[in-house]
């Protein structure tokens, strides 16, 4: 499958919404630089770009009333936000190259300690492509402006990753993005232009 066609896809996604505009994107880039200094084959690092362009596709089974709702959603609108992964990976199940995606995406909203969903699976148990994105997608949420909240700088999101290390997040996977922040922020600002990067 082209590259470039899931990148196009992706951008279409973001753009549903001024607040995720360039998200999937800067996920991508921030998961290729935590795997890379994971020693991740470049072949690897392939497929998890695509899952990381990927990994919200599920939303587009969400209305928008509830996806950009201004204040904080309910508890029956967070169940209906909690189906994204399930539908996205749904979604990918349908193309035949995209087989290897579909757990990655299912599974990225899994939490280290078995407190995510859908499934509450923990620790490896979680594939490491979804281990590697949920810590670049929660790094970009936090220093990204939302509709209910101001954006955090990196100093501070650094800081959530790491008091959630081991609970929310894989504690080596973490461990590599904080100490190698400096050295993945230049690579990801090397691919993309610094107005979309923190
Ligand atoms: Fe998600």
């Amino acid at each position: 499958m082209n590259f470039e066609m899931v990148m196009a896809l992706s951008s279409a996604l973001d753009a549903r919404d001024k607040y995720t505009a360039g998200h999937s994107r800067r996920v991508m880039e921030y998961a290729a630089g935590i795997a890379r200094n994971m020693g991740v084959s470049e072949k690897d690092i392939k497929r998890l770009k695509m899952s990381a362009l990927l990994h919200d596709i599920g939303k587009i089974g969400v209305p928008d009333i509830i996806l950009h709702k201004e204040s904080r959603v309910s508890d029956k609108e967070f169940a209906v936000i909690k189906k994204h992964p399930e539908i996205g990976a749904n979604i990918l199940k349908a193309v035949r190259d995209f087989k290897d995606l579909v757990p990655v995406v299912y599974h990225h909203h899994e939490r280290f300690d078995g407190l995510g969903y859908p499934h509450g699976i923990y620790g490896e148990q979680i594939p490491l492509h979804s281990r590697i994105i949920a810590v670049a997608d929660s790094f970009d949420a936090m220093t990204s402006t939302r509709p209910y909240r101001k954006a955090l700088n990196s100093e501070a999101a650094l800081l959530e990753i790491e008091m959630s290390r081991g609970r929310q997040f894989d504690p080596t996977v973490s461990d590599i993005f904080l100490i190698r922040f400096s050295n993945i922020l230049d690579d990801v600002l090397k691919n993309m232009e610094p107005e979309y990067v923190i």
